[in-house]
Parts: structure tokens; C-alpha cells; sequence
């Protein structure tokens, strides 16, 4: 069993030899910006972990890891356009830096270099990968899609947040482990129980995601904190918020939901509002029961325990994280 930090370290490399360069330099340059300037390449060591959980060989499995991570970095660039980011990883996000009109163009570039990453792939397997690529590539799509319809929406439901980030966020983790899981040959209810682990995780890890957004410390967080309040994103936070408000609670939320000056202080007040309504603990212990509802899926998979714990340890520092 490899730890999963040093395959994570073998992603890290296997960027760096597989850099993406060219000409003219305005369209390569924030590729390369974006694939150098870290993260914390969650999705590609899933990918070598499901490989090693089945029998694989990470080297045999770099050109997937490497599809996933560079497709991923490809719909941060998209993201950050929608979602007005202007910090992402500690540093300028390629729109700010560069223009709307850059970040779009490498991001495509980006996308079909993912697919030239997974077509280095068995051709007896790629029809199925690329199946299972193609569906998840849409999905994330559909996923942003329904996160922008949120902003406008006052009613959203638990029901329909979840499926949102299942979409935007989840699949992706789940196709990874799937396609690591596909190539080592894993029998198909394995891949399968694979997939739903990493779908039950991913949710846990957006629902992170969301919360880190309000509380994380702004010296680690890499990204701007408060960023989804300032856009009237349908976050659990929020979404919890709705439901647990008074009706002068519920008065307050909705002055700040129509304030729409970019200000300090609509963050400030809108976590007071979660203080108040005990926020941070409902979306922990949503979290947690994604992460449990993730663990049940895992102990379906037929290989040794012990293999497992790898996998389950990765995951808990996901849960926990603070970046
Ligand atoms: C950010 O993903 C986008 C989400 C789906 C929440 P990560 O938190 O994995 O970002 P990096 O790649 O580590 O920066
Ligand atoms: C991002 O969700 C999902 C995708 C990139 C597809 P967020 O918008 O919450 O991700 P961050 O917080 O910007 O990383
Ligand atoms: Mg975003
Ligand atoms: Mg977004
Ligand atoms: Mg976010």
C-alpha cells in the first residue's frame, strides 16, 4: 500500500514533465501559471489510489491522473470567471491577471489537453473511460449551470443544493477513483461502489468547501474568504440559514441577500447571522454524515482493510482541511 502522499508527490512531478507549452505565450502562459501555482491535487492522487487499491502501478495510471487534474484546473479558470473570483491559490486568478477573454481561451486548451491525456490510454479500455469522462465533463457543466440559476432563485431546496454540488463537484472526485478503478481492472460493482464513495465524499468536500468560504483564515485559505456571501450563492450555509431564521432574522438575511455593494460589512453581518443560527455546526454535521454515507459505500469493495485505510485516511484530511 503507497501512502497517499507520496503519490500525490508523483502527480506533482509528472506535471512538471508533462508541461504545457507553446506559442503564442498569452495562451500558454496562465496554463502553465495555473498548473504550477499548487493545489492540492486531490483528484489525480484519487485516480493513483484507486489504482493502487486494485493492483496498479501509478506510473501506469499518470496519464489519467493527469487528464483529471488538468480538467479540473481547466473549470477553475471557467469558475473563477463566473463566480468574480479575484484570488485563487494565494495569488491573482488568470481572469484578473490576464482578462476574461484569456482565461477562456486557455481553459479550452486546457479541456482538449485533458482529453489527449486520457487518449494515452488502452485502447481495449478507452471507449469506457471516455464514456465515463464525457458524462462527468457534462455534468460539471450542468452543475455550475444550477449553481448561477441559485443566485437568482429565493427558493432553494437541501434536495436540490445537494444534487447541485453532486454535479459541480462530487462526480468528478467519484470519475476519478472510477477511472483509476476501470484501468486496474476492478470488477464493475467495485468501480461502481468506488464511484459512489468518492460521490458521498465529494458532497462531504463541497459542503467544506462552502463553509471554509465563510470561515476559513484569510493567511491559508488561498482564495478570497466570504467570496460566495458577496455573490449570493445557495451555499449550505445560507440554505441552513433560511431555514433556521426567525421572522426578524429572516428580515435581516433578506436586507443583506438584496445588498448588493461589494462590502465588508455584508460579510460580517451575514456570519453573524450564522453565529447566531448555530450554521457552522449543522454544515459540520452535514459534512460528516456524507463522509459516513461515503465510508459505507467504501466497505462494499472487495480488497483488504488495510488498503482501505489509506484511502479513508486521505479522506479525513479532506474533511478537515482548512485550505
Ligand atoms: C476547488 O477544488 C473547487 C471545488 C470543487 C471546491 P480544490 O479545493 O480541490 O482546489 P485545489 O485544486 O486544491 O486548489
Ligand atoms: C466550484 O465550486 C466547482 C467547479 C469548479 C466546477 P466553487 O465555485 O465553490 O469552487 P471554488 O470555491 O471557487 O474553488
Ligand atoms: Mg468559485
Ligand atoms: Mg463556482
Ligand atoms: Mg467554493
Amino acid at each position: 500500500m503507497q501512502n497517499w502522499k507520496a503519490l500525490a508527490e508523483k502527480v506533482e512531478l509528472a506535471l512538471r514533465e508533462n508541461a504545457i507549452n507553446g506559442e503564442p505565450k498569452e495562451l500558454y502562459e496562465p496554463i502553465d501559471y495555473s498548473l504550477k501555482m499548487g493545489g492540492k491535487r486531490i483528484r489525480p492522487t484519487l485516480v493513483l489510489m484507486a489504482g493502487d487499491l486494485f493492483g496498479k502501478q501509478a506510473e501506469e495510471l499518470l496519464h489519467l491522473a493527469l487528464a483529471v487534474e488538468v480538467f479540473h484546473n481547466f473549470t477553475l479558470l471557467h469558475d473563477d470567471i463566473m463566480d468574480e473570483a479575484p484570488l485563487r491559490r494565494g495569488k491573482d486568478t488568470v481572469h484578473k491577471k490576464w482578462g476574461r477573454d484569456i482565461a477562456i481561451l486557455s481553459g479550452d486548451v486546457m479541456m482538449v489537453k485533458a482529453y489527449e491525456f486520457l487518449a494515452q490510454s488502452d485502447a481495449e479500455i478507452l471507449p469506457q473511460l471516455l464514456s465515463l469522462f464525457n458524462q462527468t465533463a457534462i455534468e460539471v457543466c450542468e452543475g455550475q449551470q444550477m449553481d448561477m440559476n441559485f443566485e437568482e432563485q429565493t427558493e432553494v431546496s437541501i434536495t436540490a443544493y445537494i444534487r447541485m454540488i453532486e454535479l459541480k463537484t462530487a462526480v468528478l472526485l467519484a470519475a476519478a477513483l472510477k477511472m483509476g478503478a476501470i484501468a486496474s481492472g476492478a470488477s464493475a460493482s467495485d468501480a461502481d461502489s468506488i464511484y459512489d464513495f468518492g460521490r458521498n465524499i465529494g458532497i462531504a468536500f463541497q459542503i467544506q468547501d462552502d463553509f471554509l468560504d465563510a470561515y476559513a483564515d484569510p493567511e491559508k485559505f488561498g482564495k478570497q474568504v466570504g467570496g460566495d456571501i458577496l455573490q449570493n450563492k445557495k451555499t449550505y450555509l445560507l440554505l441552513t440559514a433560511i431555514q433556521e431564521a426567525n421572522e426578524n432574522q429572516t428580515e435581516r438575511l433578506n436586507d443583506l441577500l438584496s445588498n448588493n455593494s461589494d462590502s465588508q460589512s455584508k460579510i460580517e453581518q451575514m456570519i453573524a447571522l450564522y453565529d447566531e443560527l448555530n450554521v457552522p455546526q449543522l454544515t459540520q454535521n452535514a459534512m460528516q454524515d456524507y463522509f459516513e454515507k461515503g465510508i459505507q459505500s467504501l466497505e462494499k469493495i472487495n480488497v483488504s482493510s488495510e488498503a482501505k485505510n489509506e484511502l479513508i485516511d486521505l479522506v479525513k484530511m479532506l474533511m478537515w482541511r482548512d485550505v
